[in-house]
């Protein structure tokens, strides 16, 4: 079958790797551990900073050349950074490809792109993807209503997203929120996107270092299983519903501390320590698959969807 990705993909030649599938970056998990497992398997692992653990983020960092010969990322969360610390880490890493998330791209995007370093930079809707291009980023994650993490409040669905912004820029677009699969990667395709991000998928992934309770949790909800906590204030966020959720659904605001617990969920299983951040995927996933598996399969997918459309013309 041909490969439906032999066409120019402006995506593929930033990230350096195989296919266009890159690995969300997310606090804590997002470590060399489950990254080398994405980048070995042909996608782009992605290393966090969200945590705002400087030396074990370097630590995790360095250890990544000895997991794979592959390229990988790291992500800078700017409204989050208190210092220039992080930046100068990425920037000693040598890694060529860095997203940023949450804040303004102005202030670092030009340091980071004398470095050498691509920068994609991810938005929640138009007006942030024209500061963006505004802001001189190489490319973009377009982040749809239906992901889990930290969420604008304005609930755009990722097709329309795509297709609005695609209207206003020709800037690459990585989309990500709610795709699990090579069907989910075919319709952002189709919608305008040259790559996808996976969070909550790989969040599920054998190489995931996160507690069992916590997979078998995104594996038994359906596709009403989150919801959207704290529009009014920040930070706006997608999650499980569990009981702890429900409590603040009721109370209908929370601040940062109600996550101060995210390491006891993540790690010891207490999946009512803190919102268990995850998308509306959840309703897709229903059994742990290796990176590889879940790269391999997306990918084939994607070919045969792509395959079976191109004789759907009318
Ligand atoms: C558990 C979890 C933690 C996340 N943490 C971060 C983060 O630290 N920084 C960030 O930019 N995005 C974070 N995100 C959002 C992802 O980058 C991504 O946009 C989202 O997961 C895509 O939607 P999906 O979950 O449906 O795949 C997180 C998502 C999840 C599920």
């Amino acid at each position: 079958m041909t490969n439906a990705l032999t066409h120019k993909n402006r995506v593929l030649e930033h990230l350096g790797c195989r296919y266009p599938i890159v690995q969300a970056p997310m606090g804590w998990i997002a470590r060399s551990q489950l990254a080398s497992a994405v980048s070995n398997a042909g996608g782009f692992g992605v290393i966090e900073t969200s945590s705002g653990e400087v030396e074990n983020c370097a630590a995790e960092i360095k250890k990544m050349p000895e997991l794979t010969d592959k390229p990988f990322g790291i992500n800078l969360p700017l409204l989050f950074l208190r210092d220039r610390q992080m930046i100068d880490l990425v920037i000693a890493s040598g890694v060529t490809f860095v997203t940023t998330s949450a804040g303004d791209p102005s202030k670092y995007v030009g340091v980071l792109k004398e470095a050498g370093i691509t920068v994609y930079h991810a938005v929640p809707s138009v007006a942030g993807a024209l500061k963006a291009a505004q802001a001189g980023v190489d490319g973009l994650v377009v982040e749809g209503t239906e992901g889990g993490g930290f969420k604008a409040p304005l609930e755009v669905g990722l097709h329309v997203l795509i297709q609005a912004i695609r209207n206003q820029t020709d800037l690459p677009i990585i989309a990500a929120g709610g795709i699990v699969d090579g069907i989910g990667m075919a319709s952002a395709f189709a919608a305008g996107a040259e790559g996808i991000q996976m969070g909550t998928r790989f969040v599920s992934s054998a190489e995931s270092p996160v507690h069992q309770n916590f997979k078998d949790s995104i594996i038994e909800s359906d596709e009403n299983g989150t919801w959207i906590l704290n529009k009014t204030a920040r930070p706006c966020i997608r999650a499980l519903k569990t009981d702890l959720t429900r409590e603040i659904n009721a109370a209908g605001v929370m601040d940062m501390s109600a996550l101060k617990g995210i390491k006891n969920l993540y790690f010891g299983g207490d999946m009512n320590a803190a919102p268990a951040l995850a998308g509306q995927s959840v309703g897709l996933i229903d059994t742990v698959k290796t990176a590889k598996q879940i790269i391999d399969e997306t990918i084939t997918e994607f070919n045969t969807v792509c395959a079976r459309m191109a004789t759907q013309t009318f």
